[in-house]
């Protein structure tokens, strides 16, 4: 079996000023400490990290510089989407080595992964919590999932295209998954679909394609199906996704497995020296 590739995905840091709490309660920067620490001890160490949105909080540049500093220390490369929370003159202006598809506005991009391709699609919309794929995205995206018939793609963007049962953040979610699942049902090479916005794993299928939303770092959205509850947040194990790409067996395979982030009892073997089970 040939290696697998690894795609770390973390979401949601929501960086404030240093010393700022948020919502007067989430040490959102000590939770991105945790989380470098966890990435870089990983072993093997993933190919790539991607962010998918929300690495500020108000957003302001005091923190993107903030995030800078705390990401500093991540060993692995990393690529990056805005959330509704970030502002992608700031986010561009602080993140200028990320290598964005257009010069201005929209953050798309798309790079290789051995046979993969990476696709991360800028889903905000200026000013709205909502996400909406604009023209500009759209004509990108048709034409970066055209270039190819047959190699498999992983697309990220930060608002999911689909239904939770959580009222307040499916209001959010994005307005016009319609216009991504006929791109993605022309050109058939996506294999997964990841999202991020709800703090929480959450797995799914949008048109006909895995899809799964990525814990976050720090405090998630609390699981409230229930409509006439108030929109609130618990702090819960904190986590990210890792995503490993098999690409034997023709089609190649995806497990996306979800990594808790802290120090934990163990590995404890199963086996003592003589190889009977413990
Ligand atoms: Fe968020």
């Amino acid at each position: 079996m040939s290696r697998p590739f690894l795609i770390a995905q973390i979401s949601d840091l929501h960086i404030k000023a240093p010393g700022v709490l948020a919502y007067g309660k989430v040490d959102t920067a000590a939770a991105l400490v945790a989380c470098v620490k966890e990435l870089n001890r990983f072993a093997p160490q993933p190919d790539l990290v991607v962010i998918s949105g929300d690495l500020a909080d108000t957003p302001t540049a005091e923190e993107y510089a903030h995030l800078k500093r705390l990401l500093t220390p991540l060993e692995i490369p990393f690529a990056a989407i805005p959330g509704n929370h970030d502002d992608r003159t700031l986010m561009r202006a602080a993140l200028p080595e990320l290598g964005y598809a257009q010069a201005g506005g929209v953050l798309n991009s798309a790079r290789p992964l051995g046979d993969l391709d990476i696709i991360l699609v800028d889903s905000t919309v200026p000013g709205s919590n909502y996400g909406m794929l604009d023209v500009a995205t759209l004509a990108w995206l048709e034409t970066t999932m055209a270039a190819s018939s047959t190699r498999p793609a992983l697309l990220f963007l930060h608002h999911p295209p689909l239904v939770t049962g959580i009222t307040h953040m499916d209001v959010q979610n994005l307005r016009n998954a319609d216009a991504l699942a006929a791109i993605l049902q022309k050109h058939k090479r996506a294999r997964l679909i990841a999202a991020g916005h709800v703090h929480r794993a959450v797995l799914s299928v949008f048109a006909g394609i895995p899809a799964a939303i990525c814990p976050a770092p720090n405090h998630a959205v609390a699981l409230d199906l229930d409509a006439s509850m108030p929109p609130s947040f618990k702090i819960e194990p904190p986590a990210f996704h890792l995503h490993a790409w098999f690409p034997d067996g023709g089609f190649g395979s995806l497990s996306t497995h979800s990594v808790p982030i802290g120090d934990f009892s163990g590995p404890h073997p199963f086996f003592d020296e003589s190889g009977q089970l413990l």
